[in-house]
């Protein structure tokens, strides 16, 4: 599917301007394209007990997974994410995805967000970055997924 990223981009930077980040004034906004053709977006909300910051990528998650399908039936919004099992077989899947700072500028997922991006969108998932797009498997190479889960489970 074409990817528009100034679209992505551009979304990235208008959520990026919502972010509540009073603490360390670095504004995230982050913008996702899914399979069925939809922008999901989520910008970085801290909170005045650090550690319960929550990034831009997992407003960007939560919003993949609340907002309905373009297509309840069509075949993009099923079985194409990486999760190993058929269990979370309905949730929709990210083909791209674009975070900028409040500069305006990309800034590169923290890890724990390339994990959060794994499972929604899978290796294939495309972060855009100063240079170009780059999959998330160049990003969080070896990584653990839900397929180690079924594999080695005792
Ligand atoms: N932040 C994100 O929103 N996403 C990232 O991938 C990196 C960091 C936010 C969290 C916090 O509000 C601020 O940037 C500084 O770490």
């Amino acid at each position: 599917m074409k990817i528009n990223w100034p679209a992505l981009r551009a979304a990235a930077v208008d959520v990026a301007g919502r972010a509540y980040a009073p603490y360390s004034r670095l504004r995230v906004g982050a913008a996702g394209l899914t399979g069925d053709g939809r922008i999901v977006t989520g910008c970085n909300v801290e909170n005045a007990s650090f550690g319960l910051t929550l990034c831009a990528e997992c407003g960007l998650v939560s919003a993949l997974h609340a907002a309905p399908p373009a297509d309840p039936g069509g075949t993009d919004y099923h079985g194409a994410n990486y999760h190993g099992t058929d269990y979370h077989g309905a949730a929709p899947a990210l083909v791209a995805v674009a975070v900028v700072a409040g500069d305006g500028d990309p800034l590169l997922p923290c890890g724990r967000c390339r994990q959060l991006l794994l499972e929604a969108g899978g290796p294939a998932l495309l972060v855009d970055t100063a240079d170009g797009p780059v999959s998330l498997a160049d990003l969080l190479p070896a990584a653990f997924g839900g397929a180690d889960l079924s594999a080695r489970r005792e």
